[in-house]
């Protein structure tokens, strides 16, 4: 794959977390708490993205991802186009290529991308002009990278340290481009143990997710973990899903407030959303006092500024003079 960044180390491109470095996610993570306000505070507005035109392109369903992009880059000064794939010259058959290569001419700086497809924005990245930057909001089931590092920043700020924590996956790991973007983020900021908790058919192949314990019952996954991250099965992923008994799901791998016990008493309870209650997880957890879930949506519009203020820095270098 072509480098995600510059000759000088700057931050081109955002495709996947594999292959940065500890440094480079511990800067993106200093550089969200400086742009983080709380629900009730005034949002952070600044000026880092004057000039920059971003475009969101988003061919799967999303509201976290989708939103959060939207308000980063408009509160640090871009200009915004939001496309979908119903009003989209895509739904008529242009490649995603010549859609880029259209709004490429209109001077659009920044693609957001969140598609179905493998591959499709390492593409993209090959393609796109020199001053141009592709940034995955989500890739079929291989990579979140903004999830992945908002849920780091999630996790430090409550536990301070990754060391020597225990951290649980919970769900359909296998279908979860969630679970291995948080892993790599957490592996690569030196979590101490990691554990993917799944019935075996939706546990992943031993190629994939190395070094991470693996258990086919949620009581022995969660026992004694810091971090508890449930995830949704994902029926858009899952041929077999539709008929998936949702109230056996829940009494075999759903976390309740009579299994969360088992954790550490300073346990934090995370899910990416979109949340099926009662299937995965119960309201009394969800809504209750260990769960940093809407911290976790707080968190994403300051990890996505983070990050688009470091593309449009690079970005600036790259520029053809007027
Ligand atoms: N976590 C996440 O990607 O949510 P959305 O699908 O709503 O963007």
């Amino acid at each position: 794959m072509r480098s995600q960044t510059d000759s000088a180390g700057g931050l081109r491109h955002l495709i996947t977390l594999d292959g940065l470095t500890r440094e480079a996610l511990t800067a993106i993570l200093d550089r969200a708490e400086t742009y983080r306000r709380f629900p009730g505070q005034p949002a952070y507005e600044g000026r880092e993205l004057v000039g920059v035109t971003l475009a969101n392109l988003f061919f799967e369903p999303s509201t976290r991802t989708r939103a959060s992009f939207d308000l980063a880059s408009r509160r640090l000064g871009a200009h915004v186009l939001n496309l979908d794939l119903h009003s989209s010259s895509r739904a008529k058959g242009e490649t995603m290529l010549d859609t880029i290569y259209t709004l490429e001419s209109m001077n659009t700086d920044i693609f957001v991308i969140r598609d179905s497809e493998a591959g499709m924005p390492e593409f993209l990245m090959d393609h796109v002009a020199p001053h141009v930057s592709v940034i995955s909001a989500g890739e079929a089931h291989l990579s979140h990278p903004t999830q992945g590092l908002l849920d780091a920043l999630t996790i430090r700020t409550h536990q301070r340290r990754f060391a020597g924590l225990k951290v649980a996956i919970v769900g359909d790991i296998l279908h979860s481009r969630v679970a291995r973007s948080t892993t790599r983020a957490l592996q690569t900021l030196g979590a101490g143990e990691l554990r993917l908790v799944a019935p075996q058919a939706l546990l992943p192949s031993e190629n994939e997710f190395r070094g991470a314990l693996r258990f086919t019952r949620i009581e022995d996954g969660i026992a004694g973990a810091d971090v508890v991250m449930m995830l949704r099965i994902q029926k858009e992923r899952v041929a077999e899903a539709a008929a998936l008994d949702e109230a056996a799901y829940f009494r075999d791998f759903g976390l309740d407030a009579r299994r969360l016990k088992l954790a550490s008493p300073n346990v934090l309870v995370m899910h990416p959303g979109p949340m099926n209650r009662g299937v995965e997880i119960s309201s009394e957890v969800a809504d209750g006092p260990r769960s940093v879930i809407r911290e976790q949506v707080n968190n994403g519009v300051a990890v996505r500024m983070a990050v688009l203020a470091s593309i449009a820095a690079t970005l600036t270098r790259h520029r053809r003079p007027l």
